[in-house]
């Protein structure tokens, strides 16, 4: 059924990205400049306070939550937080974004406090490349975490690559098989230049499209749940996907349908505008479900009907900090 409240330009925003932690235990090159500066335990929001966020978005028609970071599930108990959203009337998709080292221990956990499927962020199936790009060297992490994530029924895993030319593009192929013979669902994004604009590092959707089809046949539109901007085809036989996220080439901005919060209480209308509304002030002071609904409205209201990043100011959050 349609649900949401309308914006500024006829869009319904029925989804909340909510990250729970600006740490992360890796640093990938295009999310965190390797800085250590940190919120302290104090500055984020609480999992009592996220849960009333998300009761008062659920009023509103906020129908899917994703939890991300940083790395989500860095931050202890995680599945605390599952419990208190998955109970609230009306959230019927909860899910979370991932880099996938720290699977294998919770993934029993997090199923078992409901939530449903997952989304892994993984760039290189190859270990020196990984490190390379995560400074970490939790490959083999990565894919037990996903075997196990697996195992205990979350469902779909949808793996994200984000394709970097010259870094990573040339495992294009290997991911692609991975869909076509393994059953992945595997998403090839394009790099969003944050700091400026500098577009050569962005190899387009159509691009990859080409390469995928001319190794391996014809790719056919078709569906898998999802309540983002990705659009989905298949190999025609398998159970494995290909997705495509086009933020550069074809901006979805048209149908956008979420909002963000950031672990630091603060409502962002849009990934890639650097307007945010402060909403921690507004429940630590003592404010009532009505506030917290108003300002919820005016984030609603501030979206911009598009992005534009070549205007994002220098210096300004990373990804780690809003979560992607
Ligand atoms: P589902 O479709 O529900 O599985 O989730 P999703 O694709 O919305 O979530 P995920 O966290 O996996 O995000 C995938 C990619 O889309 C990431 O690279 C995000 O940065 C990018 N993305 C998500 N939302 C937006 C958005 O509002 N604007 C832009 N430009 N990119 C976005
Ligand atoms: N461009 C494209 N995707 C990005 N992500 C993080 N930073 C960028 C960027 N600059 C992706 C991560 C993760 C998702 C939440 O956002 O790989 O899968
Ligand atoms: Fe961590 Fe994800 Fe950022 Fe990589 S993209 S540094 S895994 S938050």
């Amino acid at each position: 059924c349609i649900t949401g409240t309308l914006d500024a330009y006829n869009r319904r925003i029925n989804y909340l990205r909510i990250s729970v932690t600006d740490r992360c235990n890796l640093r990938c090159v295009y999310c965190s400049d390797g800085g250590l500066d940190h919120l302290s335990h104090n500055d984020i929001l609480s999992y009592e306070e996220i849960a009333a966020v998300t009761r008062v978005a659920a009023s509103m028609g906020v129908r899917h939550i994703r939890l991300t970071g940083g790395e989500p599930l860095v931050r202890p108990a995680l599945s605390n937080l599952i419990k208190l959203l998955t109970v609230i009337p009306n959230i019927d998709d909860v899910s979370l974004t991932t880099n996938g080292t720290l699977l294998k221990t919770q993934a029993a956990d997090l199923k078992k406090a409901g939530l449903k499927r997952i989304n892994v962020s993984l760039d290189s199936l190859l270990p020196d490349r990984f490190a390379r790009i995560t400074g970490g060297e939790q490959l083999d992490r990565v894919f037990e975490g996903i075997e196990e994530a697996h195992r205990v029924g979350l469902s779909p895993i949808k793996v994200n690559m984000v394709v970097m030319p010259g870094i990573n593009d040339d495992e294009i192929t290997s991911f692609a098989q991975k869909a076509k013979y393994e059953g992945w669902h595997v998403r090839f994004i394009e790099y969003m230049p944050f700091e400026g604009s500098d577009n050569s590092k962005v190899l387009s959707v159509a691009e990859i499209k080409d390469r995928i089809e001319a190794e391996n046949g014809q790719l056919w539109a078709c569906c898998i749940s999802g309540a983002g901007p990705a659009n989905y085809y298949s190999f025609g036989s398998g159970q494995g996907t290909i997705g495509f996220i086009r933020p550069i080439s074809h901006r979805f901005c048209g149908q956008c349908n979420r909002l963000r919060l950031t672990a630091d209480g603060k409502l962002r209308p849009c990934l890639l505008n650097d307007t945010e509304l402060d909403l921690k002030n507004v429940i630590r002071r003592g404010g009532t479900e009505q506030d917290i609904k108003d300002l919820l409205l005016q984030a609603v209201m501030a979206k911009p009907e598009r992005h534009n990043l070549e205007e994002m100011a220098v210096g300004g959050r990373q990804m780690r900090q809003i979560g992607g």
